[in-house]
């Protein structure tokens, strides 16, 4: 749900999972769907073993009304896995900066990460890390925290694990800079701004 351009989506196929992949801005063609997951009906379908959010449920309108739909759509036993960011971990000050310089300097050095648009936004083309950060925090008050949707998610589902790591790396800056992030974080230097949490749906 919410597969965006669908690679994610295109790579499970190509591993041999029947994928359904729905998200008002699908692309055109197999396995994708262009609607709101809302707009699924039951009926149409075979029920799903499983259901996948990447970065998409702290965009989703209700919550709720999105959570209650997606267990209509999965088997009794069918799991949920939700990959999201902590945003009130991203408000931290020293993790900010973190993701700021390095956006900067990725910039700088003429790679991508300074506006190729995989940043959501974030690109640091602002004068100054405050009025950057400023920016970012006003962006970043119009979708779902973390407790907004692990509260949802908890009301609905049965939690099997919930882990929390690096997510910045992959925001708009470089693969390279994963390990750096991890480490920061193991050092308590900044936050773990990545969530994963995997449930099941009772019968
Ligand atoms: C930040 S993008 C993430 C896209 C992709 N999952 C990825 O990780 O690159 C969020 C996506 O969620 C989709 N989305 C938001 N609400 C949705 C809903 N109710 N049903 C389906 N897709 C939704 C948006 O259209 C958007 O493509």
């Amino acid at each position: 749900m919410g597969c965006g351009s669908g690679e994610l989506a295109l790579a499970l196929s190509a591993g041999g999972w029947r994928v359904t992949a729905v998200d008002p801005r699908a692309p055109d063609g197999e396995p994708f769907v262009r609607a709101a997951v809302e707009e699924l009906e039951a009926a149409d379908h075979e029920p799903f073993d499983a259901a996948v959010a990447v970065l998409s449920l702290h965009h989703a309108g209700d919550i709720g009304t999105v959570l209650d739909k997606v267990r209509s759509l999965l088997r009794p036993g069918g799991v949920l896995v939700v990959d999201e960011f902590r945003k009130e971990h991203l408000a931290d000050r020293p993790t900010a900066a973190f993701f700021y310089y390095q956006q900067l300097s990725l910039f700088h050095a003429g790679r991508r990460g300074g506006g190729d648009g995989a940043s959501g936004g974030h690109q640091p083309d602002e004068a100054s890390f405050e009025s950057w950060y400023a920016r970012i925090s006003e962006r970043r008050a119009g979708v779902h925290g973390e407790r907004d949707f692990l509260a949802a998610l908890e009301e609905r589902f049965a939690t099997r694990s919930v882990s929390y790591g690096p997510y910045l790396f992959r925001q708009g800056l470089d693969a390279e800079v994963e390990p750096l992030e991890r480490k920061l974080i193991a050092e308590g230097g900044i936050r773990p701004t990545g969530l994963r949490w995997v449930g099941v749906l009772g019968s």
